[in-house]
């Protein structure tokens, strides 16, 4: 029963081939208890059914972090974090997932389950584990031949040390040598009864003429680690400067080394991070070690290519502040630049600092001291929007149709701060650019709205958004519901509407799917056979994310309910989930109030809170075929067409009608 099982082949990485049986974590999530999980990290005192405490995930002197028992997941409404029972042990512990299900089995004396995983996953894992023992190996061996072998002192050793790198850091970054001569690594790994499969697999060795070749020959080796410490690959660099051979090597993409998730360094830098709630981002493994050995640990380098989504959610994991540092004529202040768009909707907040006079923060931080270096980041940050924006006025000049391109780009830029979260950043951004333009701060922001619907219209690719139907043509629901309008901040707020009615659908899934809809279907068979196609309805793709999983689990007979996603190991369903079940969200609280006086309770209710939502959905459906067919009118056609599309009209007329019918004697209003 127990974890007991002879372990496979690679005797070491035991976890890596077993898997916490989905019973054993049903088990475990049927005894959690947020309150006493959370409250052992977090003084927690009642407040009506909530808890409220001093968040710990940022410095408060009035509590604003919430726990909710009911719902088993917390708030804090000054910074924003929210989370259920394991992505708090995950955060504040920095547990994985798995880590912190074992936290919690040894907590609750749920004794673990494991599962034997399908055999690809196996597969791939054995090759995964094989590379890490292999890199293991590797790191060690160059870095004894740094220190020991006479041809690592004469070249590896005093070459770092004339660049300045005293004992300690070399090895506390555990850098390395690679000998000159063709395969010396590549014989010592063999005879260690390493497999030349995997030693080419790994990049430490190529074979040219039927013979292992080391790759990285009289190179200076840095180690790159992932999170958790383990080596999983290497960067190597040239000591001669030559013309002809590239001045770093790296190792190939293979089952561990991701080039677009690794953040070189962040496994030293975690601590100090969350310390500073700072993150610094430079581009070279060189920086990065300067900065350590002056004591400014924060810090991770790209390796000098643009940020990809995966490196800005990794940073996003720790801290919300990312300072990023480049050289000032860096070919890569672009290249970041680039990936920084991103950043914005990822909610981090970034800044800028460049480094003068042709310095890397390498040099420059042995330059001018650790406490100098300091001083200077903190006094050069600048907003990355607004540094954009000065480099971009700077390069028009005072070409009128250049400057009117970078009104438009900055605007774009600020429309993708669009989390409703972030509403006061980007007004902040709107009113400091338009000072910095000197334009009228109502102009921008009506471009930004326009760039924000631009993008919606985008995602909801059918839409016909743009075009504004004859108001007399259609009655709007008491509520302006799914009809696009002239105006900006109609468009916006409807925007926010419609998300916040496709959330609403999702949840009456989550919450009511399992109840019985009649005699012998439940609410999620309706939902799921309903007159309309239930994913033509939803645009978001994460929710319809969710209502994929839902469905496939409903049909192999599981019960999915809101707890299945709240703890799912997809981080982003569960934060998903987290906030479909917000403590804001209280959709029906209209109908408490309205039906005839008496207290109905949304238990109660389940069936008319899926027909409305539903209801709601499939109006803004039928609203937009209507605008799709209204545009079809005002081009060029023939008379048989025009009776084609006015039928199709009436024929949507009449679903409208009939579906608002409905809706209104479902909800009260
Ligand atoms: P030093 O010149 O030794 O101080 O190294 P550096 O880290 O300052 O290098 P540089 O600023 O030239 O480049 C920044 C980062 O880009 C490096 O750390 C590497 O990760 C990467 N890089 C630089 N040159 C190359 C190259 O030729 N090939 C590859 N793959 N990466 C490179
Ligand atoms: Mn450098």
């Amino acid at each position: 029963m127990s974890g007991q099982r002879a372990s496979g082949p690679f005797g070491k990485n035991k976890e890596l081939r077993r898997m916490i049986s989905q019973q054993t974590i049903q088990q475990i999530l049927s005894r959690i208890d947020i309150i006493e999980i959370v409250g052992s990290f977090v003084r927690l005192k009642k407040r009506g059914t909530n808890y409220l405490g001093l968040c710990p995930f940022h410095n408060e002197k009035t509590p604003s972090f919430t726990v909710s028992p009911v719902k088993e997941i917390y708030k804090c409404f000054g910074c924003g974090r929210s989370g259920n029972t394991i992505s708090f042990l995950m955060e504040h512990e920095k547990y994985s997932y798995a880590e912190a299900l074992r936290w919690l089995a040894a907590k609750y004396n749920v004794e673990i389950e494991e599962k034997e995983v399908s055999p690809e996953l196996r597969q791939q894992q054995q090759v995964a584990d094989s590379l890490y023992i292999l890199n293991g190996f590797a790191g060690k061996w160059f870095h004894d031949t740094l220190l020991q072998s006479e041809e690592g002192q004469d070249i590896g050793l005093s070459y770092l040390r004339q660049r300045g790198f005293n004992d300690d850091i070399i090895r506390k970054f555990n850098l390395g040598y690679s000998p000159e001569q063709r395969d010396a690594f590549a014989r010592a790994a063999l005879s260690a009864q390493y497999n030349l499969e995997y030693l080419q697999k790994s990049g430490l060795v190529v074979v040219r003429d039927d013979k292992p070749v080391d790759n990285y020959r009289g190179r200076i080796i840095f180690p790159i680690h992932n999170q958790t410490g383990k080596t999983i690959g290497f960067g190597a660099r040239i000591i001669k400067s030559n013309d002809k051979a590239p001045k770093y090597i790296n190792t190939p993409e293979n089952e561990i080394y991701v080039k677009s998730k690794i953040l070189y360094g962040s496994w030293l830098a975690r601590q100090a991070i969350d310390r500073q709630d700072e993150c610094l981002l430079v581009e070279g493994y060189t920086d990065v070690i300067s900065l350590h050995q002056a004591g400014i640990e924060n810090v991770v380098a790209s390796g000098g290519t643009s940020l990809t989504v995966d490196q800005l959610r990794l940073i996003k994991k720790y801290t919300n502040h990312l300072t990023i540092i480049y050289d000032g004529d860096s070919a890569g202040i672009k290249a970041a630049l680039r990936g920084l768009d991103m950043a914005l909707e990822e909610s981090l907040d970034v800044k800028l600092v460049l480094i003068p006079d042709k310095e890397d923060p390498d040099s420059y931080v042995r330059k001018v001291g650790a406490a100098a270096f300091r001083e200077f980041v903190a006094a050069a940050k600048k907003d990355f929007i607004l540094f954009q924006l000065e480099v971009a006025l700077k390069d028009a000049g005072t070409d009128t149709n250049r400057r009117a391109e970078v009104v438009n780009q900055v605007a774009e830029t600020i429309a993708r701060i669009n989390k409703a979260e972030d509403f006061t950043k980007r007004q902040d951004y709107i009113r400091q650019c338009s000072e910095i333009l000197r334009i009228e701060e109502t102009g921008l922001q009506a471009l930004v709205n326009k760039f924000i619907r631009d993008r919606i219209a985008k995602q909801e690719s059918k839409a016909a958004a743009a075009a504004p139907s004859s108001p007399e043509d259609m009655p709007l629901p008491q509520d302006g519901e799914g009809m696009p309008l002239p105006g900006d901040e109609e468009s916006i707020n409807l925007l926010f509407k419609h998300e916040q009615n496709e959330r609403g659908m999702i949840r009456s899934l989550l919450d009511f799917g399992l109840r019985p809809w009649d005699e012998n279907t439940s609410v999620a068979d309706y939902i799921f056979t309903a007159s309309a196609d239930i994913y033509d309805l939803i645009d978001n793709a994460r929710l319809l994310k969710i209502l994929d999983i839902y469905k496939n689990w409903y049909e192999e007979g599981l019960e999915p309910t809101i707890k299945s996603f709240l703890y799912h190991e997809d981080q982003e369903l569960s934060t998903l989930a987290v906030s479909i079940m917000d403590f804001h969200h209280e959709l029906s609280l209209n109908w408490k109030e309205h039906f005839d006086g008496k207290i109905a309770t949304r238990d109660d209710l389940y069936k008319e809170d899926v027909l409305s939502t539903m209801g709601y959905l499939k109006l803004r459906k039928i609203k937009r075929l209507m605008e799709e067919n209204q545009q079809d009118l005002s081009k060029p056609h023939t008379d048989e067409e025009q009776m084609v599309l006015l039928q199709t009209h009436l024929h949507l007329k009449k679903l409208e009608r009939d579906l608002m019918q409905h809706l209104g004697t479902v909800i009260v209003k």
